[in-house]
């Protein structure tokens, strides 16, 4: 089912879906995406109260008046609230991923579990920063069907984007309903972004770190440097598997997450 609430005049949507109660198992959708891309996993999670968060910006949630991750974090706490949940599952995927850190670090309370999915704590380098900056100016001078045509490819091992051409296309066609002013915002509120291995190491619930060995986006290497920190973490790193599980893997992901809840719920 889909909702929208409104937070300080601007609108999250949101979708939930799965059983009616127990604890929320929350998802949040990385860069240049919506709530749909965890569509595939609908199917396999009918026994867990699923929630999927628009982000500020993206799907049918408004833009955010400044850029941050703490604004997508503020998001996700509004839509909590919004259904008086207490705590959930939070897993994020990439970008998702550093908004659901920035939740951990605001709100460790409300988590009963943090999922990083090919996600990982640590701030841009200069190289990335730069490349995020000539992102922001391409969408600035209206080339953002360009954009977004060039982005999708580049998250898939080559193989699967020969393999499944009408994956990639489908999130192409997602990416250009994403409105330039959200992708922008996104890409700076990634820029400035903090490193959150502190966050990580204070955390009280457990992290679960699932990784695509082939990933050239959040390199496994990252997860694998960042899943000795906090003091309960599970480490998934799956072989053949590139920056997209969900899609690349499906099951073994449903399986992974679902997985992760049940531990979580059953502490
Ligand atoms: C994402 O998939 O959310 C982004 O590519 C993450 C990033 O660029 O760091």
């Amino acid at each position: 089912m889909n909702h929208t609430l409104l937070s300080n005049g601007r609108r999250i949507g949101y979708r939930s879906d799965g059983k009616s109660g127990g604890l929320p198992l929350v998802l949040l959708h990385g860069f240049c995406e919506d709530a749909s891309v965890w569509d595939v996993f609908l199917p396999f999670l009918k026994q867990i109260r699923l929630i999927r968060v628009d982000l500020p910006g993206f799907g049918v949630s408004d833009p955010a008046l400044t850029p941050g991750m703490d604004v997508y974090a503020d998001a996700v706490c509004a839509v909590l609230n919004d259904l008086s949940l207490e705590q959930c599952v939070l897993v994020g995927h990439s970008m998702g991923g550093y908004a659901a850190l920035e939740f951990a670090e605001k709100h460790p309370e409300r988590l009963a579990g943090l999922g990083l999915f090919h996600s990982h704590p640590f701030e841009d380098g200069p190289e990335r920063k730069e490349a995020r900056r000539r992102g922001i100016e391409m969408l600035e001078s209206g080339k953002r069907d360009l954009y977004v045509a060039q982005l999708f490819p580049g998250l898939f091992p080559e193989a699967y984007v020969k393999s499944r051409p009408e994956v990639i296309e489908a999130l192409i066609q997602n990416g250009r309903r994403q409105s330039a002013e959200g992708i922008a915002a996104a890409l700076e509120g990634m820029i400035g972004r903090k490193n959150h291995l502190d966050t990580l190491r204070g955390i009280e619930c457990p992290v679960l770190f699932l990784l695509g060995a082939l990933d050239t986006i959040v390199p496994p290497e990252l997860g694998l440097q960042a899943a000795v920190v906090p003091s309960l973490a599970e480490l998934q790193l799956l072989q053949g598997v590139g920056h997209m599980g969900m899609f690349e893997a499906t099951e073994m992901c449903v399986e992974i997450v679902a997985g992760f809840w049940e531990f979580c719920a059953n502490r």
